[in-house]
């Protein structure tokens, strides 16, 4: 087993250790191995229609991630294409007035995804510079896509990111916890405050939509079965 596997290993074991103790960790490791017996091939049919490589999980115990905040992030995994252009279905906006943002943008699934809709500027916030480094690749070579210089993947914390004073559409595919989240959602109302404007939030498998729903900025107004969509106070 290579050196980077077995450290990844450690840090996973610590972590689990630290956060549920030694029978709940033994329960996960139960879990994990159920799920690795069941798991099947990749989906892979996006990468073959753009010739990128986004598919796959990656825990972010394997990867070199300098900031602290790694043990508070939710492992790789990319959004489903379908469930994408369906949360898009919901937004009636003119597109090319608007700047996306991926938080926590993995290899640039969503990056790519939303190119096609010609946001203004499409950018992805990713704290593991490996996954940065494959979504800006995938950025450069992807078939069919119009990119240019307007979509890029920027490696940084998401609790450190300020978001540009245009109208936003804003995308979480759960990739936190609570404790960055929120720090995330204090900075956008501050923004949103400072410098009133039209954004929208795509929630994808929502599991803290309560804190959003809590935060005075936003409201809900559309939804499917695991995606919310919100809008803020304009
Ligand atoms: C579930 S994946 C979503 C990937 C991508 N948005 C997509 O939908 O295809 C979550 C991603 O968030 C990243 N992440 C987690 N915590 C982060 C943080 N504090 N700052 C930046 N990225 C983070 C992880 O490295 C991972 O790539």
């Amino acid at each position: 087993m290579p050196t980077s596997a077995i450290r990844g290993l450690f840090r996973k074991l610590g972590r689990a250790l630290r956060r549920r103790g030694v029978g709940g960790t033994l329960g996960l490791v139960g879990t994990k191995l159920r799920i690795m017996a069941r798991r099947g091939t990749p989906d892979t049919a996006y990468d073959d229609a753009r010739g990128v490589d986004t598919s796959g999980n990656i825990s972010l115990a394997d990867l070199d991630i300098k900031s602290r905040n790694w043990e508070y992030g939710v492992r790789y995994t990319p959004t489903v294409p379908e469930v994408f252009h369906e949360m898009m279905g919901h937004l009636q906006i003119e597109h090319e007035k608007f700047t996306f943002i991926d938080y926590g943008a993995g290899k640039g699934r969503v990056l790519l995804m939303a190119a096609d809709y010609g946001f203004r500027r499409v950018i992805g916030v990713e704290f593991s510079s490996e996954l940065c480094v494959i979504a800006n690749e995938n950025i450069a070579r992807a078939r069919g896509v119009a990119a240019g210089d307007r979509v890029i993947c920027e490696c940084a914390d998401a609790v450190d990111y300020r978001a540009p004073e245009d109208p936003l559409v804003i995308y979480f595919y759960n990739p936190f916890e609570e404790n960055i989240m929120r720090a995330v959602l204090e900075n956008l109302g501050q923004s949103l405050r400072a410098t009133r404007r039209e954004a929208y939030v795509l929630y994808y498998n929502p599991v803290l939509l309560g804190l959003l729903e809590a935060q005075p900025e936003w409201n809900v107004i559309g939804s499917g079965d695991d995606f919310a969509i919100l809008r803020a106070h304009a």
